[in-house]
This record gives structure tokens, C-alpha cells and sequence, in this order.
């Protein structure tokens, strides 16, 4: 992690931990919520009043600006212990960079690096009994920022709240995932807010997601908003094929994004010598490869999910069937590196590994 002026906040320690209430053998994604949480607040400009505190409700107006115009901004993070006892988080800048790209796109101030950092740090040492032993699982750590003016009118928020609590996790999908082609929906379009993390995007997901469900599909396969031609993204992941040997994923023009497992994999996969195309990739190519018997694996990345392997992928009253798990050798290996490297073991080449 690039060096950042300390910060120095208070801690306040919860009285009653639910750490021996919580049932690390079957988490579900998002929850359960570890014992503590950060908080800092924007005011006038400044910084001020950063702190961690037991986990707990917060209150607002009711006329907080991002509850009514969606002025906000969220990361996903992961934490892991090591096999020496290291506490460990993947990629940090990373999501700092993604956070403060996010946030100039929704007119929020940037997060200073030394809070986050710092937060993260005291966050995660103070809470790493939370962070599961079990395989798959790891500490989530969800950093966010909302706007927090008490006035309805349609301008950007002066006074913000930046909190950081984190969760025990379990993989986000549980296995494979069938999947349906989005046409008439839209997620994102050019020029809009696809390529920021905030809520707006996953809110526009939620109705296509539910009709997706109601068919018995767990995700959709989001393509472009001019002609529904060329996929996007997945709903809570990047989106990877691999046809003929080579791993394919649609390029970051605007709408999409950017994912940071989608930067690791394919950082890993250059490296081990695949070829690695990221363009356009239209639904019409995908059906030809699989009618052809060269569509060899698709798969969704992401923080939560991180290698989420499609076994159907729907359309037009169609299923296309991809080939069994066990045969992916891409993917699998891509997920068993990753995996290794989040959790201390292996060579950290990259740099990606912050050891608190
Ligand atoms: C993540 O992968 O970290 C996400 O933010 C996806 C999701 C849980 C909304």
C-alpha cells in the first residue's frame, strides 16, 4: 500500500461481541456484520470526527439528500489470514482508485487515502476473529460514502459520511449459475453512471434480475443499450468467454465496471502466455462458438463472487449448455491463483497482497 500520513482515531470497543453467537459453518453472503465499523464524517470541507465504533445504527434526516437523489458510492473489499497468522487484504489501491473514480463521477469528495488505509488497517486487526477460517469464506469489507444534506433540492451534497463495517462471507453464488440474456432492459448506457459504483446501477438491475429469477435464471447477461447487440456485463460481475483458447471479455467503454478481479485475471493470464482480447464481444459470436463446439467456457469476476463459472446461458427460448466444470482448465486454475494469492500462499508478484 503506497505510504499515507497516519491517522490517529479513537476506538471504541463493543461490551458485547456476537462473535460467539455467529455460525461461521454457514455463512450467506452480507448477513452478518462483524462488531465494529468505521466512520468519518465531510463537513464545510473538511474532515472530521473519524472514529470506529461497535457496529450500529446510524440516524438521518429523512430529507438526506442520497436517500432521495442515490449520491453515493460503495466498494467491496476482502480480507484473509494467511497460514503464519498474517492479516491480509487483496489490492487495496485498487479499490481506493475505483472509490475515488466513483466518487468524482457522482460530484463526491475523494476519500483521502490515509483514511482509508488507516480505517482498513484498524478495522481489520480489531475484527480478525471475524474473519472465517473456513474455505471460500474470507472478512468482507465494505467501504461506502453518502450524501448527507438535509435538503431536497437537486444539487451535490455538501456534508458526507465515509463508514467502513465489514462481514464474514461465503462465496456470493454457490456454485455454477445459469444465466439469461437481457434484451429489452438496460443497466447502463454511454455517458451515464455504469462505470461508478454506486447504487443507481444496482437498483436498475434489481426488476430484470427478479423476471430473470422468476424463470429460474440467477443472473442476467446485460448487453449494450443502441442495439442489444454486444454484452456487458453480469449483474454483480465482469463477464469472461473463452473461444478457441482465447479469453475473451468486453472492453471498459464507459458502461461497464471496472472490475478489479477482471484486472487480476487478466494481469494473470497475459503473464502465463493466453491470448487476451478485450473488444466487443457480440451475442452473435458467443451462439456461433457454442453451436460450433469452440465456446469452451464463460464465466462471471468479481469481488463477491470472484470466478463464478456459467453452466447455461439462456436466449430466444434457447439454452445453451456450456461443458462440464471439471474440463474449464483456464478458469479453474485462474480461480485456484487467485484464491492462493488472496490467502498468503504462493509468490505475491504482483504486489497485490497488503500485509497489515
Ligand atoms: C462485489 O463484488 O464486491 C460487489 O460489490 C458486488 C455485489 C455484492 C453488489
Amino acid at each position: 500500500m503506497s505510504a499515507s500520513k497516519a491517522v490517529n482515531f479513537p476506538i471504541e470497543r463493543t461490551q458485547h461481541s456476537r462473535l460467539s453467537e455467529t455460525d461461521f459453518s454457514n455463512l450467506e453472503f452480507g448477513t452478518v456484520n462483524s462488531d465494529h465499523m468505521f466512520v468519518v464524517d465531510y463537513k464545510k470541507g473538511e474532515w472530521v470526527d473519524p472514529k470506529i465504533i461497535p457496529f450500529q445504527n446510524i440516524s438521518v434526516s429523512p430529507a438526506c439528500s442520497s436517500l432521495h437523489y442515490g449520491q453515493t458510492v460503495f466498494e467491496g473489499m476482502k480480507a484473509f489470514r494467511a497460514p503464519n497468522g498474517d492479516l491480509l487484504v487483496f489490492r487495496p489501491e485498487k479499490h481506493l482508485e475505483r472509490m475515488n473514480n466513483s466518487n468524482r463521477r457522482l460530484c463526491i469528495p475523494e476519500i483521502p487515502a490515509e483514511y482509508f488505509y488507516d480505517a482498513i488497517d484498524a478495522l481489520v486487526k480489531l475484527d480478525q476473529d471475524w474473519i472465517p477460517n473456513q474455505e471460500g469464506c474470507s472478512l468482507y469489507l465494505r467501504p461506502f460514502i453518502f450524501a448527507n444534506d438535509p435538503f431536497i433540492g437537486v444539487k451535490p451534497s455538501s456534508a458526507y459520511k465515509f463508514m467502513i463495517f465489514t462481514c464474514p462471507v461465503a462465496g456470493y453464488y454457490k456454485g455454477t449459475v445459469k444465466v439469461i440474456i437481457e434484451s429489452d432492459f438496460v443497466r447502463a448506457s454511454p455517458g451515464g453512471i455504469g462505470a461508478a459504483k454506486t447504487g443507481g446501477n444496482y437498483a436498475a438491475s434489481l426488476l430484470p434480475a427478479k423476471l430473470a429469477a422468476d424463470k429460474g435464471y440467477q443472473q442476467i447477461l446485460w448487453t449494450d443499450s443502441k442495439e442489444h447487440k454486444y454484452f456487458e456485463e453480469s449483474g454483480t460481475m465482469n463477464l469472461m468467454f473463452v473461444i478457441n483458447d482465447v479469453l475473451i471479455t468486453p472492453s471498459l467503454d464507459g458502461s461497464i465496471l471496472p472490475g478489479i478481479t477482471r484486472d487480476t485475471i487478466l494481469t494473470i493470464a497475459k503473464d502465463w502466455g493466453v491470448k487476451v482480447e478485450e473488444r466487443r464481444v457480440s451475442v452473435e459470436e458467443v451462439i456461433t462458438a457454442f453451436n460450433n463446439g469452440t465456446l469452451q467456457d464463460a464465466f462471471g469476476t468479481g469481488t463477491a463472487a470472484t470466478i463464478t463459472q456459467i453452466a447455461e446461458i439462456h436466449h430466444n427460448g434457447k439454452d445453451m449448455v456450456l461443458p462440464p466444470v471439471a474440463g474449464r482448465t483456464l478458469s479453474n486454475k485462474l480461480n485456484q491463483t487467485i484464491v492462493d494469492l488472496k490467502n498468503g500462499i504462493g509468490e505475491d508478484k504482483y504486489n497485490w497482497v497488503h500485509r497489515i
